[in-house]
């Protein structure tokens, strides 16, 4: 299949069966969501993989009630550092530095230049900020899983502060930003499984500048 057919057959599931996605995908769908792209690589968040169906209870009546919380597989909580400090932005600096082997002036000078700036930047701000870059690998594991023939339903219907409670993340200097439950769509109790997907047109989105 097709990218796009793969992007076609996904949607955002409202019922899940239950039933277990076996771990190798959803290893792949965690690494397609590591390789995502982000501002200056600091991929300024982290996932936490909920499969324990006590702490998915806990969740489900902060987040709309929603059935998918607590039928799915394993629920992804993309959680955003809270805000951005000169030990976070050093670690992945530092990290590159190991990993290819070599210092560099310019990059070197480019670190100096994100302590100089975001640490200094009101947490919230720092925070929005890290939220989007955790979208971006939200979206790619999106993607992987269709890729997989794993259902995902995208959700941002929840409470944060109250699973940043139930997780403890706020001590661990996170916030959740989105949530993503992965599991295998239950077509008899789902209303959306047989409708249309509805996009607007390419033109409506799409301006060419020739
Ligand atoms: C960031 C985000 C948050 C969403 N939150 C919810 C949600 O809380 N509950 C839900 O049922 N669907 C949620 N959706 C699903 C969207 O309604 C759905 O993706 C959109 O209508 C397009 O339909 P499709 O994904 O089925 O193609 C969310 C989608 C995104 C991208």
């Amino acid at each position: 299949m097709e990218l796009l057919d793969k992007l076609n057959w996904r949607y955002a599931a409202k019922a899940m069966n239950g039933e277990t996605v076996p771990e190798d995908k959803i290893g792949r769908i965690l690494e397609a969501a590591r390789l995502a792209p982000t501002s200056s690589g600091l991929q300024p968040f982290e996932i936490i993989v909920i499969k324990n169906q006590a702490i998915k209870e806990k969740i489900k009546p902060v987040a709309w009630n929603q059935s998918v919380i607590t039928d799915c597989s394993h629920l992804l909580v993309f959680a955003a550092w809270d805000t951005y400090t000169a030990d976070r932005i050093n670690y992945i600096f530092d990290l590159t530095n190991d990993i290819r082997g070599f210092k560099n002036e310019g990059w070197e000078n480019y670190r100096q230049m994100l302590l100089n700036s975001y640490p200094q930047k009101d947490a919230e701000e720092n925070f929005n900020h890290a939220t989007k870059q955790a979208y971006i690998a939200f979206s790619q594991a999106i993607s992987a899983a269709a890729f997989e023939g794993v259902d995902a339903t995208p959700l941002e219907g929840f409470d944060p502060a109250a699973v940043d409670a139930i997780l403890g993340l706020r001590e661990k200097g996170l916030r959740s930003a989105v949530l993503l439950p992965l599991g295998y769509r239950k077509e008899d109790k789902d209303w959306l499984v047989n409708l249309v997907k509805v996009r607007k047109p390419m033109e409506d989105l799409v301006t060419v500048i020739d």
